[in-house]
């Protein structure tokens, strides 16, 4: 329920009315004649005291025009507000459409029967927007007959004052033309006992205005200036409005006073009588707190001839009806007189009043209004007495009413809940504005905002509003790692009605909820290449991908060939890519790494860090037969200033084949390029190392001796086993320190074959389609050993065993020993014959072996076996400076020692053996 206003409040207390008229006029309509006030018109009068109060129900004027007009005679005028200064009216109007009109019953219009019955005719006429206009004729008499010889009324626009122009007898009056029907009852006797020339205002001669400075004027210069003067029977009514150019202000006890007065001349036949009328009415004498509006009139005041006025009444009212003192108190109204003043204190905010909603510099402010009436009753010397009303509408300074924003936002919910408020009834939510545009409230509420009005007790009313989290006016972001912010900013759009006066609240709520996902990263790799997946997390695909040291370009992102769909990305990083980074190398694989960075541009957060190593099969080292190597040096992240074109071998002359900013390609021969050889157990190993000269190896091999650096940045041992090719496992185990990049190894193959000659010549050779070759008993076969294609003088082969088999398997019995850790077996009786292979014979005849055997077979208790052998080789390779094992085995002479006490061989079974063995060879 809104504020009541306080004439609302007047008509339950129900004043007397002494008769009244309304008729609706109305084109559609007949006329309606009404009795009553009721609440189908809308329309009520009263007469109070020396004026009468037309009200006016919203009911009636809601949202229509309402209009007033005065009667004179014939003639319908409009009440304009000239016309209602001049004559006596004034109207006012509350934010619902209540209206309110005072008529002093010396207006202009009203017929005025002896100075005691006043009878007003007014029409309202209310044009809707639709239906035409309906008029509503007011027809109203109110009796008055206590006149104080002083009358003054200040009304909102005008002030009154009426003095009672002859003492004693009431001798003539003037007959109204409405009166028609009162005269035809013939109630009333109009004599005239006294001159006409007095009782007619012609018989004014003229007036003198005093502002204070004296100016004349003669009456229809008076009443063209708009100034309003009457006679009655017995009064003289002069009226003014506050703006006139004759009025004046004083200063009356600190509070401000307009003032009119003027002398009134009136001839008489040979004489003039002068008539003093004064009015002054209050401007100000206001004071406001935040509960209370104070209202100072001074005691003594410019009507009162200083010093004698006795105040003998003094009452309070509102909205120009008197109130008694309980009625005060129920209110809290005061009324006092303190020293110089007549103080009235109104409680702001009571019933009486209403408040209304203003927009000040788009500040949300509010005002109070409230209407007393003042009334003062007062005599100077114990005679005259004046009545003294003042009706004083009071409306106080803008009270600023921020409204509160309080925040009800439930994170659970991911709903902004927001109620702000408190405004006064006439508040509407017109519109919200955010960065993403404006709604409507029809547009907010279809969009699944809740928006609700909700009213409190007294009329007054908040807005709630809820937006979810994901609403695109909510306005997302990301202050820290996995913090995201949501932001609510809302211009609140309003409008105060009736006057659409628009003014907005900007509300901000803030959440913080930690629910980022961060992108994640996962990866494999295969034989060539790293296969990495993005998991996009909630933020959105904004972060930028940074592979090795860079970013990644839309350019690189197609090499890559970068997928994606809804919810991951993938890339594809072949090992040689240039963001891969190599860490270490090794005999057969590089281990390479591909660190993915994933940031945020904006606060260069690191959202996701992954790095995936994978070893990549690559040959480095290449040892082939002939000796010949080839290895590939690799720029490892450890040594980042390493140039590859800048690498040497030990002889820094030998300089890389190929190379460019990674890589770099070695091809060299066993005895160059200071290639060293080492034997362990018959495995022969050439080394070399891939060494960046720090710079200092330009120039030094001149003397085609390599001058080592001290301590080489980068030093790769290039190592090639050479083992006897049916020999699988070589194992070179070392650990690497850590950063240290890996010896290359690499593995390579010596081919040892096992040949039977034509004859003792070594010229020719059995094929191996000639096999089964067949001999005569005792016949020689020549077989020679030779290790293929090596170039390297330092290699010995050196037999170790030989025998006979029945059988192709070489380790089946029976079975005959022919040479016994490298010499010939002495229970063979010396069968086997060492033929000496000479230097002119062949290129490297330490890599040669020629013996003899004769043709033999197996004889068991004196039977013939079989009529075929096998003959299996054992041979090793061996350091030609070598001093020791089977190497250096000194055979005992050909002496048969019958000592039957074997040589041991003492090395170990890590030495390299080389398995050879003949086809069938048959008896013939
Ligand atoms: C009323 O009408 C009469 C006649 O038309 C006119 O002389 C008089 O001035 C009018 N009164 C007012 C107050 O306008
Ligand atoms: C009125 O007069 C008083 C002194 O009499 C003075 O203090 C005050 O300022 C004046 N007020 C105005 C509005 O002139
Ligand atoms: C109306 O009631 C609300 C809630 O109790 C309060 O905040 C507001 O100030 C009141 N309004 C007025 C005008 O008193
Ligand atoms: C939103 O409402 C405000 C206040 O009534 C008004 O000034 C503004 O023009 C409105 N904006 C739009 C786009 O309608
Ligand atoms: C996107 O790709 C990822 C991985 O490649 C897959 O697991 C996911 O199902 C794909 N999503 C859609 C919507 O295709
Ligand atoms: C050794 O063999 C390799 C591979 O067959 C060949 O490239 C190289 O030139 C040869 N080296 C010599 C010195 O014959
Ligand atoms: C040794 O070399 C021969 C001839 O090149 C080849 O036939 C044989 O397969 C090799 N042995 C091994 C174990 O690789």
């Amino acid at each position: 329920m809104p504020w009541l206003p306080g004439f609302c409040t007047l008509w339950l207390l129900g004043v007397v009315v002494l008769a009244q008229n309304f008729n609706v006029v109305s084109p559609q309509k007949s006329v309606i004649p009404v009795q009553n006030f009721n609440q189908r018109t809308g329309l009520k009068t009263d007469c109070l005291g020396s004026y009468m109060r037309l009200t006016v129900d919203k009911s009636l004027a809601f949202g229509n025009l309402v209009e007033f007009d005065v009667i004179n005679g014939s003639k319908i005028e409009p009440l304009t507000p000239s016309l209602a200064s001049k004559c006596g009216f004034s109207v006012t109007s509350d934010p619902w459409g209540n209206y309110r009109v005072f008529a002093s019953l010396f207006n202009c219009y009203a017929a005025n029967e002896d100075d005691h019955l006043f009878d007003i005719n007014m029409r309202v006429r209310v044009r809707g927007v639709k239906a035409g206009q309906d008029v509503f004729q007011v027809d109203k008499t109110c009796s008055h007959e206590k006149w104080a010889p002083r009358e003054v009324l200040c009304d909102r626009n005008y002030m009154e004052v009426s003095v009672k122009r002859l003492p004693g007898e009431i001798t003539a009056m003037r007959r109204q033309p409405k009166m028609t029907d009162r005269q035809a009852k013939g109630d009333y006797q109009w004599v005239d006992s006294v001159s006409e020339a007095i009782t007619s205002k012609d018989n004014i001669w003229r007036m003198v205005f005093f502002t204070p400075k004296q100016k004349a004027m003669l009456l229809e210069d008076a009443l063209k200036a708009g100034y309003g003067v009457t006679t009655t029977k017995s009064r003289l009514v002069l009226r003014s409005g506050f703006d006139m150019p004759e009025t004046y202000e004083e200063n009356v006890s600190g509070v401000p006073m307009k003032m009119i007065k003027v002398t009134t001349y009136f001839k008489r036949q040979w004489s003039v009588t002068m008539l003093d009328t004064v009015a002054a009415c209050p401007v100000g004498g206001l004071s406001f707190t935040d509960e209370m509006i104070t209202w100072n009139f001074p005691r003594v005041n410019p009507l009162m001839s200083s010093g004698e006025a006795t105040i003998v009444g003094m009452f309070m009212g509102i909205d120009g009806s008197e109130m008694d003192s309980a009625q005060m108190a129920s209110r809290g109204y005061i009324l006092t007189i303190e020293g110089n003043y007549i103080v009235m204190k109104i409680p702001i905010g009571g019933p009486d009043g209403y408040y209304k909603s203003h927009a000040v510099d788009n500040q949300y402010n509010i005002r109070y209004y409230i209407e007393p009436m003042l009334e003062l009753l007062w005599s100077e010397g114990g005679m005259d007495s004046t009545r003294y009303r003042v009706l004083f509408p009071i409306e106080t300074p803008f009270m600023p009413s921020p409204p509160q924003f309080v925040d009800f936002t439930d994170v659970d919910t991911r709903m902004f809940d927001v109620l702000l408020g408190p405004f006064l009834y006439d508040v509407e939510l017109v519109n919200l504005t955010s960065s993403a545009g404006v709604l409507t409230l029809a547009e907010a509420n279809v969009r699944g905002f809740n928006i609700q009005e909700q009213r409190f007790q007294n009329g007054s009313k908040a807005f709630r509003l809820q937006v979810p989290f994901s609403d695109s006016f909510v306005v997302r972001s990301q202050t820290g790692l996995l913090l995201t912010v949501y932001s609510l900013r809302l211009v609140f759009g309003f409008i105060i009605v009736p006057e659409s006066v628009p003014f907005s609240y900007i509300a901000t709520a803030d959440v913080t909820l930690q629910d980022v996902t961060l992108p994640t990263l996962s990866g494999s790799c295969d034989q060539e290449k790293f296969y990495i997946t993005i998991s996009d997390g909630n933020m959105g695909k904004n972060f930028n991908i940074m592979l090795g040291n860079r970013d990644l370009t839309p350019d690189l992102k197609a090499e890559y060939d970068l997928k994606e769909n809804g919810s991951h990305m993938s890339l594809v990083v072949p090992f040689l890519a240039l963001d891969v980074a190599f860490e270490l190398m090794y005999p057969s694989s590089l281990r390479a790494r591909l660190d993915v960075l994933l940031w945020e541009p904006v606060n260069k957060w690191t959202l996701s860090d992954f790095s995936l190593a994978c070893n990549f099969p690559m040959t480095m080292t290449e040892c082939f037969s002939n000796g010949s190597m080839s290895a590939l040096a690799v720029k490892v992240e450890s040594v980042p200033q390493l140039v590859p074109s800048q690498l040497t071998l030990r002889d820094q002359s030998c300089r890389p084949k190929f190379s460019n900013d990674r890589f770099a390609y070695f091809s060299y021969d066993a005895n160059s390029c200071g290639t060293t050889r080492k034997f362990y157990d018959g495995v022969m190993m050439y080394q070399n190392e891939i060494i960046l000269g720090n710079g200092q190896g330009k120039g030094q091999g001149k003397t085609g001796v390599a001058t080592l650096p001290l301590d080489p940045a980068y030093r790769v041992t290039v190592s090639c086993f050479y083992t006897i090719n049916d020999t699988q496992t070589i194992a070179f185990f070392t650990k690497p320190r850590e950063n240290e990049p890996l010896p290359e190894t690499g593995f390579g193959e010596l081919h040892v074959v096992l040949r039977l000659a034509l004859d003792g010549s070594y010229n020719k050779f059995y094929a191996e389609e000639d096999y089964p070759v067949v001999q005569y008993l005792r016949s020689p076969l020549f077989f020679e050993v030779e290790l293929l294609q090596s170039t390297d003088p330092q290699i010995e082969l050196v037999l170790e065993n030989c025998w006979a088999t029945l059988k192709q398997d070489r380790s089946s019995t029976p079975r005959w020993d022919l040479i016994v850790d490298g010499c010939v077996n002495p229970e063979d009786y010396y069968e086997t014959i060492f033929h000496p292979v000479s230097p002119g014979e062949v290129p490297y005849p330490s890599h040669m072996k020629h013996f003899e055997i004769k043709m033999f077979t197996f004889v068991q208790d004196g039977v013939m076996l079989k009529d075929q052998i096998y003959l299996h080789c054992d041979a090793v390779l061996c350091d030609a400076d070598q001093n020791d094992g089977i190497c250096k085995r000194l055979c005992p002479s050909p002496i048969p020692l019958k000592t039957g006490k074997k040589v041991r061989r003492d090395t170990t079974d890590q030495i390299q053996t080389a398995q050879l063995s003949t086809g069938k060879i048959l008896f013939a």
